[in-house]
């Protein structure tokens, strides 16, 4: 270190050193840190000793405590710096310090005193123990609050000791020293200004400590300062409105509609925000909650638009210091097409009737849907291929109108379905069905199955028999469809048709009122209206004709030769006749017609039979042989004329002939032939006279069996008792149908009430109240068909009879006609089999399946045959 005196140590060295030499003593001063063999002062010179003298007198430096800073050199006669000499270790704080030295001699023996005095150099700075000190104060500290620091130490002395501190930067603190007792200052900082840990949570401070050299020196200390928190700061929402937007049902419950946050600007737990939801009078905290740590505000019940359309939620932010903010939440509900259009019907018929105008209104209707918009617009419709159509009118109102007319008959009942739909997306629809009637007027006359009837009637029918039924049929409903048949008046052969037949209003079935003779009437017609129940009624009216079959009721009448009292006629026939001869022809007529009118000639009598024949189909009598001599002259030929009715009727003739070549040859003969005619006469009268008494005799027994059997009828009433039935044998019956040329096969069959010889029999019998059995009796039959009629024509017929009760219940079995008939149950039905009754009474019915007879119709003997 280089030496530099002030202007002042270089006056006060001189005046030392000049009062030093004067008193046998040398002061020298120095500045401490000199380098090694740096003068120290110029002994010889000072203390005016030659340098000779110094070797010679072996000087040299004696210190009291043996530190050897400083040595002599005897060569120069100077003091040199033998070790560097640091102040502050030799003397510490203490001023002045000086180093005593005692320079001796020898020959003789001299003694210096010199004193190198030690000046301070600014080598130390001014130090901290520690590099920072650390403080934590609370944002809420107030001002003038004091807080100690650390004091810094300078080892050099006087001015180039510590002389002042400073802190840096001195926003919210500054320093304050405090002169202590022993001359060291305490050093305080001080707050001048509020602590915001919002704003500043930490501070970093510089301590600088000076002292007074020259160069200044400094030390420095950091001080850190964490400023603790105070819940000063509220929470605070990020906005003040929030606004969210939600659809309806697409929101199920949980789903989260928003967050809302709020920030406090404090620390820890005075910056814990809890968030809550605060309305009262509203519904809103049972439709959202809110999470109270992150503010999650969800759904907890389902939201319907059509309820509510918007919430308002009042929140509110609160910190564990009870700080708060509030905000609102604003939820807006959209609408989703969740609700599908309602149909109300305002007022509806359920019947109507088929002849309604036009434009009837039938049902007026309402549709609504409480969705909003699109969503809540609806349009209806109906079912297409209906006579209706929908119209609309305000306000969601329609009303249902007949279009096109209506028909009962085609259709009776119509399911109106009325679709209404929204416009939404997607688009919900609802629908009702309404049943509509429609009711009927009379706008059908009745109609005959038939366009005309033709029906068959046998001669001789009882009066009363019914022949057939006409039927008519009303497509309307109910009375205007209850057909009542009258019989229009007209005339046959100048008589009222209703004295031959009438009609039942109910029924249709046509009866005959007389017996009908086939040798008067062949045939009528006459019409018959139906007429229908409404009002007013409707008609139609069809051709009704009867056809009257011929019953072989009438025997031949022999017209030639002719029959007379008493003269007797005889045809001659000379004895030359070849064979051949035609002797005559008897002729015959026959009212009836048909077969019952096909007369056959036979031979029944005849004097010689070899002689004569008969033409079997013209009633020519031939000779069949030459007539001789020998042939007697009294020819008598009894020929029998037969119809080919059944059963055939016939007539006998009585045919003389005479063989003879002359008259009064014949004369003779024929004598005896008047004879024989009083012979005859009285032969008649005894007849005639048996015939009345067997008569008498017949009806008195009659009478008497007839009481008798009512008598035992009476007595044994409850004691009835079923008999089998009895198969009487009937021969076959040919039929010829009129107009169609078929035959039909035809059974005859009896039913007996009973057997039981008390009672009295009744039989299904009587003349055209048949039960007969028809198979096949189309007319229309094909050629096959024909044949096999025919093939059943050539099997053996057995005609049935059968016996039952009366008062037999439906159903029951009246006998087993395939089995007794020998038909094959197969053939029933393809044969087409039905019970066919002359008086149309259907007491017994046929079941094909099973080939029996049923009860079908409650018997009462007493109704039937009284
Ligand atoms: C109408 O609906 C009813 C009940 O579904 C049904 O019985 C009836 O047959 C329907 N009528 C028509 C004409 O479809
Ligand atoms: C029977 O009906 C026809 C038309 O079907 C009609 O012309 C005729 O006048 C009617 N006759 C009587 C008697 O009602």
């Amino acid at each position: 270190m280089g030496i530099k005196l002030t202007m002042r140590r270089q006056v006060l060295f001189f005046l030392i050193f000049a009062f030093s030499s004067a008193g046998g003593q040398v002061t020298y001063s120095i500045p401490e840190e000199m380098s090694k063999g740096s003068l120290v002062g110029n002994i010889a010179q000072d203390l005016a000793i030659e340098v000779k003298r110094l070797k010679s007198g072996k000087a040299r430096i004696y210190t009291e405590d043996n530190a050897e800073y400083i040595e002599l050199n005897r060569d120069r006669g100077v003091l040199l710096v033998k070790e560097r000499i640091d102040r502050e270790a030799l003397c510490a704080q203490t001023t002045p310090c000086a180093l005593h030295l005692q320079i001796t001699l020898e020959d003789p023996i001299e003694f210096y005193t010199v004193t190198v005095e030690i000046n301070d150099i600014n080598d130390n700075a001014p130090s901290f123990k520690k590099e920072e000190m650390k403080f934590r104060i609370s944002e809420s500290a107030v001002i003038g609050a004091k807080f100690v620091l650390e004091r810094a130490m300078d080892l050099d002395v006087g001015m180039n000791g510590l002389q002042s501190y400073s802190l840096k930067p001195t926003d919210n603190f500054h320093l304050k020293l405090h002169s202590q007792q022993d001359g060291s200052k305490k050093v305080e900082m001080v707050l001048q200004k509020h602590l915001d840990r919002e704003a500043q949570d930490h501070l970093s401070l510089m301590l600088t400590a000076v002292d007074g050299g020259d160069p200044q020196l400094s030390g420095t200390m950091r001080v850190e300062i964490s400023v603790l928190d105070v819940n000063d700061n509220a929470p605070v929402f990020t906005q003040e409105i929030y606004k969210v937007s939600i659809t309806e049902t697409n929101s199920p419950k949980g789903t989260v509609v928003a967050t809302v946050t709020a920030s406090d600007a404090d620390q820890g737990s005075n910056s814990k925000v809890t968030y809550s939801i605060t309305n009262t009078l509203d519904n809103v905290r049972k439709v959202f909650k809110i999470n109270e740590e992150n503010g999650e505000i969800s759904i907890i019940e389902s939201i319907d638009f059509e309820k509510s359309k918007h919430f308002q939620i009042n929140l509110l932010a609160s910190d564990e210091g009870g700080l708060t903010d509030s905000c609102k939440l604003i939820v807006d509900v959209q609408d989703v097409n969740d609700n599908e259009p309602e149909i109300n019907i305002m007022s509806k018929s359920n019947v109507i009737s088929e002849d309604v105008q036009l434009q009837t209104v039938v049902t007026v209707i309402n549709s609504e849907d409480i969705d909003s918009g699109d969503n809540g617009n609806v349009n209806c419709y109906i079912n297409e291929n209906i006579p209706f159509t929908l119209k609309s009118s305000t306000n969601n109102f329609y009303s249902l109108v007949t279009e096109n007319d209506l028909d009962r008959e085609r259709s009776s009942e119509y399911n109106i379905t009325v679709t209404c739909s929204d416009e939404g997306v997607p688009s919900l629809s609802s629908s009702v069905t309404l049943t509509l009637q429609i009711s009927d007027v009379n706008d059908n006359a009745p109609v005959f199955e038939r366009s005309s009837y033709e029906a068959y009637i046998v001669e001789n029918n009882t009066p009363g028999l019914s022949i057939f039924t006409v039927k008519a049929t009303d497509a309307d409903w109910n009375q205007n469809a209850r057909v009542s048949y009258i019989l229009e008046d007209s005339s046959v052969n100048g008589v009222p048709v209703s004295s031959y037949v009438s009609v039942s209003a109910d029924s249709g079935v046509i009866h005959a009122v007389r017996s009908f003779d086939f040798e008067q009437i062949k045939d009528f017609q006459f019409l018959v209206k139906a007429q229908d129940g409404g009002s007013p009624p409707l008609s139609s009216n069809v051709t009704v004709k009867i056809l009257i079959q011929d019953q072989n009721d009438n025997p031949p009448q022999v017209l030639y030769p002719v029959q007379t009292g008493g003269s007797v006629v005889a045809e001659m026939v000379p004895r030359s006749a070849d064979v051949g001869y035609l002797v005559t022809k008897v002729v015959a007529v026959d009212v009836d017609s048909g077969q019952n009118a096909w007369l056959s000639y036979k031979l029944q009598k005849v004097t010689d039979r070899a002689l004569f024949e008969v033409g079997l189909q013209n009633g020519e009598i031939r000779t069949i042989r030459q007539v001789n001599d020998k042939d007697a002259v009294k020819q008598r030929l009894t020929v029998i004329v037969e119809d080919n009715g059944q059963p055939s009727r016939s007539a006998t003739v009585i045919v003389n002939v005479a063989v003879a070549d002359s008259f009064p040859e014949v004369l003779s003969e024929f004598t005896d032939l008047i004879h024989d005619k009083e012979y005859n006469d009285n032969l008649t009268f005894y007849l005639v006279l048996a015939l009345a008494v067997v008569s008498f005799l017949f009806i008195t027994c009659v009478v008497v069996i007839i009481s008798v059997k009512i008598y035992r009828w009476r007595q044994s009433r409850i004691l009835y008792q079923s008999n089998l039935p009895v198969i009487p044998y009937y021969p076959p019956r040919y039929s010829d149908t009129l107009g169609t040329g078929t035959l039909q096969h035809v059974y005859n069959y009896e039913v007996c009430r009973t057997t039981d010889s008390r009672k009295s029999d009744c039989k299904f019998g009587r003349a055209g109240s048949q039960n007969v059995l028809i198979m096949d009796p189309s007319s229309t039959g094909t050629m096959q068909r024909i044949q096999s009629e025919k093939s059943i024509l050539d099997e053996p017929d057995s005609p049935a009879s059968y016996s039952i009760p009366e008062e037999m219940a439906k159903g029951s079995v009246v006998g087993n006609i395939a089995r007794d008939l020998d038909v094959d149950l197969k053939r029933l039905k393809s044969g087409k089999a039905r019970v066919y009754t002359g008086g149309g009474a259907e007491y017994i019915g046929l079941n094909k399946e099973k080939g029996v007879l049923l009860v079908q119709e409650r018997i009462d003997r007493e109704a039937l045959c009284g």
